[in-house]
């Protein structure tokens, strides 16, 4: 007779054993899709270092959304490639602006979906600053402004969530203010509370044309040393008035989500970021790795850390992925 009285393998034998006891849950209302919206019509122009992501025209925007919603993803998050860049970002607030017109388009094609827009001003600013720029410098208090207004006009679009992702100081308090004194106490607040400065952002930014002209993002977006510091970002984020915070990028910062989780009980987001997209895809093509396992390992794992909704290109192969088990 055996020694052994514990056997863990015991919950391990079979797959129906295996779901019963799986602590962690991957499921297709956990994910939201980014698209990134362009001017045109009939354009789909794939981003060269992320497979399977386009710019797209607003009519192939709505399309993709439909087909999203189709497969179970509940939310998309929209970012714009406006017709042109100036200084004030003029580009973002605009009422006929490409982020603009996509909610519309989203709206109609797929009333139930749920449409986030991303409030930032770097994909509209011929600088490619997140706010804006004077003698070099990225001006926080002046930049507010800009922000609330895009806000605004993305809420008067039909927008159900703004996603403020500019790292400025008081901008989910700004937004909020903004947000409330135009009729739209109703439009939830995505924090991009804890947003490191990041490698793993590359391939966005040729996605989004909005690498910075000069120097970098390090002036307003965190160290990745810093775990306390994003303590500090999601306690003052939460003070404002945010209804959701968020961590990004997701696969270095697992620890983060994890703590994020463990002090505040807002809903929390993960960012699976277009550079930890980027590498599966490469691995995948050149067969190194079984891209539908690695790609479930992923985000499962960050569900397990603690996010609620994650972020991800990879929301409707997931979703179908899942939907096929
Ligand atoms: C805009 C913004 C960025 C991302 C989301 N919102 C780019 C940046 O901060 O440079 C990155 C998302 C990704 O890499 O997938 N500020």
């Amino acid at each position: 007779m055996s020694e052994l009285v514990h056997r863990p393998r015991r919950l391990r034998r079979r797959e129906g054993v295996r779901a019963l006891v799986r602590e962690a849950r991957l499921a297709p209302e956990n994910l939201i899709l980014p698209l990134f919206a362009c001017p045109g019509e009939g354009v789909r122009k794939e981003v060269s270092s992320m497979p399977g992501v386009f710019n797209l025209s607003t009519d192939q925007v709505a399309r993709e959304a439909s087909a999203a919603f189709d497969a179970g993803v509940p939310a998309v998050i929209l970012f714009g490639l406006p017709e042109s860049k100036d200084e004030t970002a003029t580009g973002a607030y605009a009422d006929r602006g490409v982020v603009q017109e996509a909610v519309r388009a989203v709206r109609r094609a797929a009333p139930e979906m749920v449409v986030i827009a991303d409030t930032c001003l770097c994909e509209y600013t011929s600088h490619g600053h997140c706010g804006v720029v004077r003698e070099g410098e990225v001006l926080n208090d002046e930049s507010l402004e800009l922000l609330a207004r895009t806000a605004v006009s993305q809420a008067a679009a039909g927008a159900d969530i703004v996603a403020p992702s500019a790292m400025m100081d008081g901008q989910v308090g700004a937004i909020r203010a903004g947000l409330d004194e135009s009729g739209f106490e109703h439009v939830a607040v995505m924090s991009y509370a804890v947003k490191y400065a990041s490698a793993f952002y590359g391939p966005f930014r040729e996605a989004a044309d909005s690498a910075p002209a000069f120097g970098d993002r390090r002036a307003y977006q965190m160290d990745a040393a810093n775990a306390r510091e994003a303590m500090r970002e999601a306690e003052l984020d939460v003070m404002e008035g945010a209804d959701f915070l968020m961590v990004k990028p997701a696969g270095p910062y697992l620890d983060i989500l994890r703590q994020v989780r463990d002090r505040f009980d807002l809903p929390l987001a993960a960012y699976h970021v277009s550079g930890e997209y980027a590498m599966l895809k490469a691995a995948a093509q050149r067969g190194w790795i079984d891209e539908k396992r690695a790609m479930l390992e992923t985000l499962t794992g960050i569900r397990r850390a603690g996010a609620d909704v994650i972020l991800t290109y990879y929301a409707v192969e997931a979703a179908r992925a899942l939907n096929r088990r």
